[in-house]
């Protein structure tokens, strides 16, 4: 009876509004509500799910004060800015007058919110409800703003060019230009927000999309700075059945055109949401796929400049090309021996545990972190760091897709999803550290 009374419990769940960082905290809440509670997204205007996708939650829209002619929707300190002090209010309201109307059985739990929407917690501790922190990125990113403190302290930043190769101490194998810290023109911006995505304040715990098995040290790390239980229950997506959490169009187009290639042929090339490659190195990109004479899945959004001419009669059948590709089915694909990615961490932790190996090209922020430990620690991807020329492309695939070292990383790549496999099976440490996270709440 107590257990039926305990499930009834409701989380609100509040996602920063990119890809990115909604597609795992919906997964979170799929995962909660399959454990009995019921879940309300707070959402902005900006970049929201389809409510009519998720039937099982409620949606709590939040005005954010947002004008896309304002604030360029890359300009992302500005928006989360502009998040932080323009939804509080219009979230405090909502919730108070929700829990006006509350009964014992239907209580709000919690809120679990974004790393980087902290004004859930001022909201929060108002309004007397615990909170707990969702973390979307790899606890390497977490430990690399840990460190920014010291090395402020210590002269390091802003950082010289010189110092850009040279390995960050305490933090090996990050070297000065991995860390995030290089849109100089907004520093200070970008060093408040991490100094406030740092801060636990009164929340109650860290949830992780990351597991032990590929981040035991780090995380043990990180424990020493909080005094608060860290959750890593990752991968999330293997957990949760798969739905669809894009914003964007999925084309399945792909899935049996994937299906006609053989084992291991294909190379999957993607950035992501945000990052894009300007005309010049789409150009050479193109070319080098046609020329390294792989099949390719090449997903070019509608944001991309448009190919080059000649291009697609010149590739054939070899190529598809798409302009979102449902990529958890695609990287779980056998066809798919390759994945040319921006280094995002959803593609990452999607890429490692399906046992894909990858070439790296980060673009910004916590990419260049998920790289290095992709090529340095866990050994199953190809640094990327060259200028993009279609010679050295081709090569780069060849070697990831036919070469020795592609045969490597392949086969750490294969080890690791193991491991993760066990990590979320019963019993594992992603599956146990769920079901401690949910006793927590329980315990509120
Ligand atoms: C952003 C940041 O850029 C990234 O560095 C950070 O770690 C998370 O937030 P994004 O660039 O979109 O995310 O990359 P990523 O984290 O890889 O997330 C992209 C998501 O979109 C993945 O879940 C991926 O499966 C999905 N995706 C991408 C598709 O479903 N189809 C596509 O065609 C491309």
């Amino acid at each position: 009876m107590e257990y039926q009374r305990e499930r009834c419990r409701r989380l609100v769940l509040v996602p920063l509004p990119f890809q990115g960082h909604i597609t795992p905290m919906l997964q979170l809440g799929t995962i909660l509500h399959s454990k009995g509670f019921h879940i309300t997204i707070a959402h902005t205007q900006f970049n929201f799910p389809d409510p009519l996708n998720y039937p099982d939650f409620d949606f709590l829209p939040m005005s954010d004060g947002i004008c896309e002619r304002n604030v360029s929707s890359h300009n992302f300190i500005a928006l989360i800015s502009g998040f932080n002090t323009n939804c509080k209010g219009h979230l405090q309201e909502s919730l108070a007058r929700i829990m006006e109307k509350e009964d014992q059985d239907n209580k709000i739990a919690c809120i679990i919110y974004d790393e980087y929407m902290h004004f859930a917690e001022e909201v929060a501790t108002h309004l007397g409800i615990p909170s707990i922190i969702l973390s979307t990125s790899s606890a390497a990113k977490m430990q690399s703003y840990l460190a920014i403190p010291r090395l402020q302290k210590d002269g390091y930043i802003p950082f010289q060019d010189s110092m850009m190769l040279e390995l960050v101490p305490g933090l090996q194998p990050l070297r000065f230009k991995d860390l995030c810290l290089q849109i100089s023109k907004n520093l200070d911006d970008l060093l408040q927000m991490i100094a406030k995505a740092l801060d636990p304040r009164s929340s109650s715990a860290i949830i992780w999309n990351t597991t032990d098995c590929l981040e035991q040290s780090t995380l043990a790390k990180i424990q020493q700075e909080y005094q608060l239980p860290l959750f890593p229950i990752g991968p999330l997506h293997k957990t949760v059945a798969a739905t669809s959490i894009s914003l964007f169009k999925e084309d399945q187009s792909c899935i049996s055109w994937l299906d006609k290639q053989s084992h291991n042929s294909v190379i999957y090339v993607s950035l992501g949401s945000i990052a894009f490659m300007d005309n010049k190195d789409l150009l050479e990109m193109a070319w080098g796929l046609a020329n390294s004479e792989q099949p390719f899945l090449w997903v070019v959004r509608m944001d991309s400049t448009p190919l080059p001419q000649g291009f697609q009669e010149a590739v054939g059948g070899r190529g598809c090309i798409v302009k979102w590709a449902p990529q958890k089915q695609v990287l779980a694909h056998n066809s798919v021996g390759g994945f040319w990615s921006h280094c995002g961490w959803n593609s990452t932790i999607e890429s490692i545990s399906e046992g894909v190996p990858l070439i790296c090209q980060p673009y910004f922020g916590d990419q260049r972190v998920n790289a290095r430990y992709l090529s340095q620690v866990w050994e199953v991807g190809l640094a990327w760091e060259n200028d993009m020329k279609r010679g050295a492309i081709e090569e780069a695939i060849r070697m990831l897709m036919v070469g020795n070292e592609g045969k490597l990383a392949r086969q750490k790549a294969k080890d690791l999803k193991q491991k993760i496999e066990l990590s979320i099976d019963h019993g594992g440490s992603s599956y146990n550290s769920l079901n401690d996270l949910v006793d927590l709440i329980l315990s509120f």
